[in-house]
């Protein structure tokens, strides 16, 4: 039987590059994922990640081998991994997005203990996509995603690529294309069928009828069974319906206890298709408004375990209110892009790389990163678009004839696209993904046409920054995408980006982060994440945020004018003290595309003096109050907060969550020129991750929590001077 183990726990780490005869000593025990270094959320050099590291792992054999073949199977390792198993070394796998394999059952002992090696080197080697030239973001290092053993029989299925075909028809066709293998140096013969079921109510059950296959000897075959299904239900953005698929193989088709292998997974029906007037989905025109996303978080790059993933999917779907991410530049964790197939968020995903294209053998690895994203991910419903240039580098038509056909052939299915910032460039792909800069979005010369940045370094904005340029950053999002709604040339527009990130010298503020996001890097929103919540369907969520400090002296001239609100109810009522000063509407006028355009209120007729008093909102939808908001005139220091994402994690040694603090008004409101230091104490089995004490930046931050191996009850208290400490209890489960 085909078995997968998870290999994640157990390992052990040397942040240098030691030899297989060094003492254990020098090693401390890790959980995967794993960061090589825990850094400061800002202030560090990439240069503190580049070296070699050692990882190691002494097991037993969890399972008799009986025959079968064994794989090591890395998820991701950051960047060049070298790879020994009882003193065999493998070739260098180089590039750190893709998953890689190794067959390790020759060099297996059966009855003893097993020792595994990985030098890591995480250095930005220039052999290696992205690197060569600058980039724009970090890669950090480490084993910084899970590890499997995989146990397979000598005939086993290499791949398996569900796909979907005729989905608006009466009896769309369900394709399964599946590879076999057989490593044995004789002929054998296996049967197999497969089968999908709908998960939530298992109405829709279609079996395939049993195949007969005869595999020569070390070779592979491959086979395709078409199944009609009829009233499917569509994956959509609204409901993302998945069907888990089954594949079995057996010895013999009329015994059930021969399995060889029996693998399941998930699969969506749906269209997906950008034309020349827009991207549709299920045959529906889906104006499309995204988010770039980098997997990076602070304290821990890109050693994200998989609820911290699967939240980054959460926020950008529900807190951000986007249909669409780009998993900008590179394949993201498998985990983020599971949650977004579940919840019904689209998905751009492309290759590594940034700007510089290199040599020949560095564009092979370009190359097979294509190929690895592509057989990973083409059975998820979520991806819309296969991004197969580097990221806005110039023209190499021969190099990117060969990556569009490539992905064109690992999936016909869906549309290819390339990232550039010059429209100039020739079209050798279906979709013209377009970074505009330009503050607007240009006349498009190439359809479809899908702006995939904007914004950005246009204009960094920090958390903390006076409010005026606050505003202006949300309407500066606010105005792009209102002008593409507008267009029926384009399909699109995803924004630079979702979260602020760390960055290398050339890029960033100072501190080595970007300040691009709408949502700082702790994930926690600034204005213009308000704006992008705002477009909500109210149904959904109704969102109601005003977008100021509500301080005299904070702008330029001082005063409130104008008083800018997002939200997707269709009047909102002001009162400033026990003034109501009325009942105001969108402004429909200057962003006559969007779905809920920002409120403007312009003429407060506030003065110096007895004036100023406590700001109220309350938002209204159709005639009814569905929300408010307050924010308090005094400005002072109210209480401390601490707040976790959960209250439960797994005691696996891996699962985080994180833990955001805030010193806020009488009404919630957080205060963002409060710096004050705030220090944690934590008791009960978890280990806190970031900075402790705290300096406040913006009146907020966040810190994660960790999981250790034991079960537990774990409290977090913060305190400051002058406030009540907050605390926060969360379970540890075994
Ligand atoms: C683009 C680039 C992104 C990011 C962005 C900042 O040119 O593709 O990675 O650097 O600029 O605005």
């Amino acid at each position: 039987m085909r078995t997968v183990l998870p290999f994640n726990d157990g390992w052990l780490y040397c942040p240098e590059d030691v030899p297989d005869d060094a003492g254990r000593e020098n090693f401390e025990p890790v959980t995967l994922p794993h960061t090589n270094k825990i850094f400061p959320h800002h202030n560090f050099d990439n240069r503190e990640y580049e070296f070699v590291s050692t990882y190691r792992k002494y097991f037993k054999l969890p399972e008799p081998l009986n025959g079968r073949h064994l794989y090591i199977d890395f998820e991701g390792a950051m960047i060049a991994a070298t790879v020994t198993i009882n003193g065999h070394t493998f070739e260098e796998h180089r590039g750190g997005f893709v998953p890689f394999s190794y067959d390790i059952t020759a060099y297996m002992r059966e009855d003893g203990e097993n020792l595994l090696t990985v030098h890591l080197d995480s250095s930005e080697r220039k052999d290696i996509p992205p690197y060569g030239y600058v980039v724009d973001y970090l890669t950090f290092g480490g084993l910084y995603r899970e590890v499997q053993l995989r146990y397979v029989e000598p005939v086993h299925t290499t791949d398996i690529f569900i796909a979907t075909k005729n989905v608006l028809a009466e009896s769309p066709i369900v394709v399964f294309d599946v590879q076999f293998a057989n490593d044995d140096s004789q002929t054998r013969t296996c049967s197999f069928s497969s089968r999908f079921v709908d998960t939530d109510t298992s109405l829709v059950d279609y079996h395939s009828d049993w195949t007969d296959l005869t595999i020569p000897p070390k070779s592979r075959v491959n086979h395709r069974i078409e199944m009609s299904v009829s009233d499917p239900i569509l994956w959509t953005l609204d409901a993302p319906v998945l069907y888990q698929w089954e594949v079995e193989l057996r010895h013999d088709a009329s015994d059930s206890q021969s399995i060889i292998e029996s693998q399941c997974g998930v699969f969506g029906i749906r269209e997906a298709e950008f034309r020349k007037d827009g991207f549709y989905l299920n045959g529906e025109k889906t104006p499309l408004i995204g988010l770039n996303r980098h997997q990076t978080y602070p304290y821990i790059g890109a050693a994200a375990p998989a609820r911290l993933q699967r939240r980054d999917a959460d926020i950008i779907k529900y807190e951000l209110g986007c249909n669409i991410v780009r998993t900008s530049h590179y394949p993201q964790s498998r985990h983020f892009l599971d949650r977004c197939d579940e919840i019904g968020l689209l998905v751009f995903e492309e290759i590594p790389g940034w700007q510089h294209i290199g040599d020949a053998a560095w564009q092979a690895l370009a190359a097979r990163d294509l190929v690895a994203m592509i057989k990973r991910d083409r059975n998820r419903p979520s991806i819309v678009l296969w991004g197969v240039r580097i990221n806005e580098s110039l023209d190499d038509d021969g190099f990117y004839e060969e990556m569009n056909t490539l992905a064109h052939e690992l999936d016909p299915t869906r549309q290819t696209g390339g990232v550039r910032y010059f429209q100039e460039s020739r079209m050798l792909e279906d979709v013209f993904t377009f970074n505009d800069f330009s503050n607007t979005i240009v006349e498009p010369i190439h359809t479809p046409h899908l702006v995939t940045e904007f914004n950005g370094h246009m204009f960094p904005t920090k958390s903390w920054d006076q409010e005026e340029r606050l505003i202006e950053h949300a309407l500066r999002h606010a105005h792009i995408q209102d002008k593409q709604l507008g267009m029926d040339n384009v399909v699109g527009a995803i924004g630079w980006c979702a979260f602020d990130y760390n960055t290398h010298k050339e890029f960033g503020s100072g501190d080595r982060i970007c300040y691009h996001g709408v949502s700082d890097i702790f994930r926690i929103p600034k204005y213009a994440a308000y704006f992008y919540a705002s477009q909500t369907p109210p149904e959904q969520r109704v969102v109601l945020q005003a977008a100021t400090v509500w301080s005299m002296g904070d702008r330029s001239g001082g005063g409130n004018d104008p008083l800018v609100i997002f939200s997707n109810c269709d009047e909102i009522e002001v009162t400033i003290g026990e003034t109501l000063l009325g009942r105001f509407q969108p402004n429909r006028e200057t962003y006559p595309h969007l779905p809920h355009p920002p409120f403007q209120i312009r003429g407060l007729g506030m003065r110096w003096g007895e004036d100023f008093g406590d700001l109220h909102i309350v938002g209204y939808l159709n005639g009814e109050a569905v929300a408010q908001q307050s924010i308090d005139a005094e400005g002072l220091p109210h209480a401390l907060t601490l707040e976790a994402d959960d209250n439960e994690l797994f005691a696996d040694g891996a699962d985080m969550t994180r833990l955001v603090f805030k010193i806020v008004d009488k009404y919630g409101n957080r205060l963002p020129y409060t710096n004050q230091v705030v220090t944690f104490e934590i008791d009960g089995p978890a280990d806190l991750i970031g900075e402790n004490p705290f300096a406040l930046m913006g009146g907020q931050a966040a810190l994660y929590l960790k999981a250790r191996h034991e079960a537990g009850i774990v409290t977090i208290r913060a305190t400051t001077p002058r406030l009540p400490a907050a605390t926060v209890s969360l379970t540890m489960r075994l």
